[in-house]
């Protein structure tokens, strides 16, 4: 197969062909690149560029090639480089050189190319904010049903005061609104139309734009040209806001790890998500968890590719870009496994409320709030309560003992603060129930946590189903051409 030689005295060593294809990344983007070329072919007959009869036999044997490859028959084959060349050749064995060697007219590969990655990730983009919205119910869910749980909230990983289990699935909740809020004005600025960026400079037919981000769904034409073919901050951009999500999920996934060995027993991982070990008949193990760790630096990993690739390309299209997708779309597909995994396992998990309330007995989780006491109570300023309780803990700890309002009371009394019933101060229960500040940990604030984040995640549905049908209603006005092209021609 000859591909572009025409200007070379010799065909193209193999080694080469096999060093500079595009195909395997190219292969997630055959249905985008049939889509783009449908579109083109149809403005460039709309602006009489070529004859509606070309156009018609083109779009015919676009339409065989879609068909051709969602039943397999299509492959792409790496003498011709990449999905642009094949599907011109695929053209071109249907209807021959004559006609199909028009549809190339006012474009190059290099617009083409930033077109198909764009209608590929705004696709891919909307199915991770869906996959979001769905987590965000079940952890809005499980926080709700679970606001007068208690458990040891850490900060230095050593117990600090107490929370409620409502808190913790809601701070997850409440990040990863963040992420969505991220991707959600990541999306405008990748759709935006670059087709008619031609290899750099436009093209000297008049060709239509507007038609073209009309039927391909994008919201805006692309400005300049020059910037449109070679900037690819849409992709770092991506793979920033994926390295940030991931970094959340990392999160939510040691946590999991740690709340289910046997020194924390919080909960226990369902059997139907755990592993075990080939010796040790007893273990228990949370591989999906440490996988998600271990492939957030995967994620990481394709952020600093992108960003080493770009640093240095003089503008313009250059063939380092081609590397923009070699770990995107990999990417891409742990974000989306990651997420479909977590959110199964939170839906199922249980918390183990008797272990965690018991926790919290052993560990002054309530001194803060002791100290809090008797600043409001005993009119004592902060740091002398903060000293006065750091001390009791100081003589209890030392003695093994825990707080316990008998002994509380004594000690209190020896310092001349009269102190009586504070079994309320230091019971775990009852001080969450005090943390009523906007925010705060009690049951009632965190049902308003809940609220005002189920809000933000409504208008989220609703701009996500919005941009759903503005794709699809895209599709089927360019099937709609397709056909009045093909009737009239
Ligand atoms: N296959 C290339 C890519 O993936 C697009 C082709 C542009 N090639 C060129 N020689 N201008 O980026």
């Amino acid at each position: 197969m000859k591909c572009l030689r025409d200007r070379f005295g010799k065909s193209a060593d193999k080694e080469l062909i096999n060093f500079v294809n595009s195909i395997d990344v190219d292969r997630e983007m055959i249905l985008e690149d049939i889509w783009g070329n449908e579109v083109h072919v149809l403005m460039l007959a709309k602006c009489k560029i070529i004859r509606r009869e070309d156009a018609a036999k083109i779009l015919k044997a676009l339409r065989d090639l879609r068909s051709d490859f969602l039943s397999g028959e299509f492959s792409l084959s790496s003498e011709l480089e990449d999905v642009h060349m094949n599907i011109e050749n695929y053209v071109m064995k249907k209807v021959g050189r004559e006609v199909a060697g028009r549809m190339h007219t006012a474009r190059s590969r290099n617009d083409q190319v930033v077109l198909d990655i764009k209608l590929k990730l705004r696709n891919e983009i909307l199915q991770i904010f869906n996959l979001l919205l769905r987590f965000e119910d079940v952890l809005l869910e499980r926080a709700i049903n679970s606001s007068n749980i208690v458990m040891p909230g850490y900060t230095h990983l050593q117990h600090a005061q107490p929370i409620t289990l409502g808190l913790w699935f809601s701070a997850y909740a409440t990040m990863l609104l963040r992420d969505m809020e991220r991707l959600n004005s990541l999306y405008d600025r990748i759709n935006i139309n670059p087709l008619g960026s031609c290899a750099l400079a436009g093209t000297s037919f008049e060709i239509d734009r507007e038609y073209t981000t009309r039927l391909l769904g994008f919201d805006s034409i692309s400005e300049n040209s020059l910037d449109s073919v070679a900037s690819r901050d849409f992709i770092i951009e991506t793979m920033s806001c994926l390295s940030i999500l991931m970094s959340n999920l990392s999160r939510l996934a040691e946590d999991i790890i740690l709340y289910s060995t046997s020194e924390f027993k919080f909960l226990e991982i369902p059997d139907e998500f755990a592993t075990g070990s080939s010796v040790m008949p007893q273990k228990k193990n949370p591989d999906f968890a440490e996988l998600i760790r271990a492939r957030t630096g995967f994620v990481y990993g394709a952020l600093f590719q992108i960003l080493t690739v770009m640093k240095g390309i003089p503008i313009g299209y250059n063939r380092d870009l081609q590397e923009d997708r070699v770990m995107l779309w990999s990417s891409i597909r742990v974000v989306k496994n990651s997420l479909k995994i977590l959110c199964k396992v939170i839906k199922r998990v249980e918390f183990n409320e008797e272990r965690m309330l018991n926790l919290l007995h052993e560990n002054f989780s309530t001194a803060t709030e002791l100290a809090n006491y008797l600043v409001r109570e005993k009119g004592i300023n902060f740091r002398d309560a903060y000293s006065i309780v750091g001390e009791i803990v100081r003589k209890l700890s030392s003695k093994g003992s825990t707080f316990e309002s008998k002994k509380l009371e004594e000690i209190l009394r020896e310092k001349g603060i009269s102190a009586e019933n504070i079994d309320d101060i230091i019971s775990p229960e009852k001080c969450v129930l005090r943390s009523r500040s906007y925010g705060g940990t009690s049951p009632r604030e965190v049902k308003k946590i809940v609220n005002r984040t189920k809000k933000k995640v409504s208008r989220f549905k609703r701009i996500s189903e919005e941009r759903r049908m503005r794709i699809e209603n895209a599709m089927k006005l360019t099937r709609s051409e397709i056909n009045r092209v093909m009737k009239s021609a």
